[in-house]
């Protein structure tokens, strides 16, 4: 072998490796960072989800009649209930996806796989009002923060119709949160609402439904969650990229309602169409279609109070 040309060969050899080499401390240190950053962001998250809030539940009366059943119901529909806990409340898919992760809402009724019969009433408030189960762990997903200032009286009534759900058996579905979900929680931008919550706040005893902007906001807590606290709309935090980004409530130039009269805005939660006949994406929920005249006004009334904010500036 010739010992010119080996030498040649070996140098840029050597150099490639050396350079190799290096791109490989480089790169292990950047797999190393991303390592250590997810995992610390799993180690908040988990602390999160693991902590236990310790939380003196208040009772609220819970009446069962045909008209605080019918209420009860009326508050399940329309409060949003159904969109994870189903028609049936027997419990739903609400999200699958490999990177935000896998949440089923759960069954509540008495049947297979539903809540059990030791469940109390108390339990039922501790979940609703404070976003906690009986052992004090944070509900997740649940979106408890917009249930939290429901009256006695309402919360009450939505207590009383489920405990009169026929049983419905079917198992329950996992509540995981995928990589995503667990960073979103431990840098705080997925809420969990049982630590959000002032749980020792003063609850009002009943309120009364009249069309008032008071009620207005009143009902508006559980438009929050998917038009954002300040009802700003754009994409709602914890979705996955194919969901739909919501819409600007607020009476600012930048979003429909700005433009709208009353009605229009009536129109489109009873008909989902839009003055220009466009229709309003399904995550949208239909239900809104169940909500009374008052309480179309209460909230008509409520979203013109509103700062007028660019769309998404939540
Ligand atoms: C956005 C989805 C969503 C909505 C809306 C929602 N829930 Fe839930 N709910 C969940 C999930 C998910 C859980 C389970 C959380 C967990 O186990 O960490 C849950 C748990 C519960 C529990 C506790 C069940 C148990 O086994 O301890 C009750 C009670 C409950 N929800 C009632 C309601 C009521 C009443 C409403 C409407 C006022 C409502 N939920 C609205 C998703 C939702
Ligand atoms: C589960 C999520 C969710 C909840 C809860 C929700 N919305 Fe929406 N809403 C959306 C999304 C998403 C859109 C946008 C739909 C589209 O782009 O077609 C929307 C659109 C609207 C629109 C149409 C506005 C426009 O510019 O087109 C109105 C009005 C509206 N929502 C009112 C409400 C009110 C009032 C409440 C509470 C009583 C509420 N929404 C609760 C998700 C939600």
């Amino acid at each position: 072998m010739n010992p010119t040309s080996s030498a040649a060969e070996r140098r840029p050899t050597s150099l490639l490796r050396r350079a190799l080499r290096w791109a490989g401390y480089g790169l292990g240190a950047v797999a190393a960072l991303l390592v250590l950053g997810a995992g610390t962001l799993y180690v908040i998250s988990q602390h999160r989800i693991q902590r236990v809030h310790r939380i003196e539940a208040r009772p609220v009366a819970v009446v069962s009649n045909g008209e605080t059943i019918a209420r009860g119901r009326h508050l399940a529909f329309t409060r949003g209930c159904i969109e994870c806990h189903d028609t049936d409340f027997g419990g739903k898919p609400v999200i699958e996806d490999a990177m935000v992760g896998r949440i089923h809402g759960p069954n509540l009724t008495r049947g297979l796989g539903g809540v059990p019969d030791s469940h109390t009433d108390l339990d039922f408030v501790r979940a609703i009002r404070h976003g906690v189960n009986r052992e004090g762990h944070a509900l997740l997903v649940m979106p408890s923060l917009e249930y939290t200032h429901m009256s006695d009286e309402d919360l009450g009534a939505l207590i009383a119709f489920l405990r009169s759900l026929p049983p419905i058996n079917r198992a329950r579905g996992p509540v995981s949160p995928g990589p995503v979900a667990h960073a979103l929680i431990a840098l705080g931008q997925l809420k969990v609402s049982a630590e959000v919550i002032d749980h020792s706040a003063p609850r009002l005893a009943r309120i009364e439904a009249t069309p008032t902007s008071a009620y207005g906001a009143y009902l508006a807590a559980s438009c929050m969650g998917c038009h954002g606290p300040n009802f700003s709309g754009g994409r709602i935090p914890g979705t996955p990229p194919d969901w739909p980004a919501s819409a600007n409530l607020t009476p600012h130039a930048s979003g429909r309602l700005a433009s709208w009269s009353e009605s229009d805005f009536v129109t489109v939660l009873r008909t989902r169409k839009r003055p220009d006949g466009t229709e309003l994406h399904p995550l949208m929920p239909a239900v809104y279609s169940q909500l009374t005249d008052v309480e179309t006004r209460a909230l008509w009334l409520y979203l013109q109070t509103l700062p007028p904010v660019a769309t998404g500036q939540r």
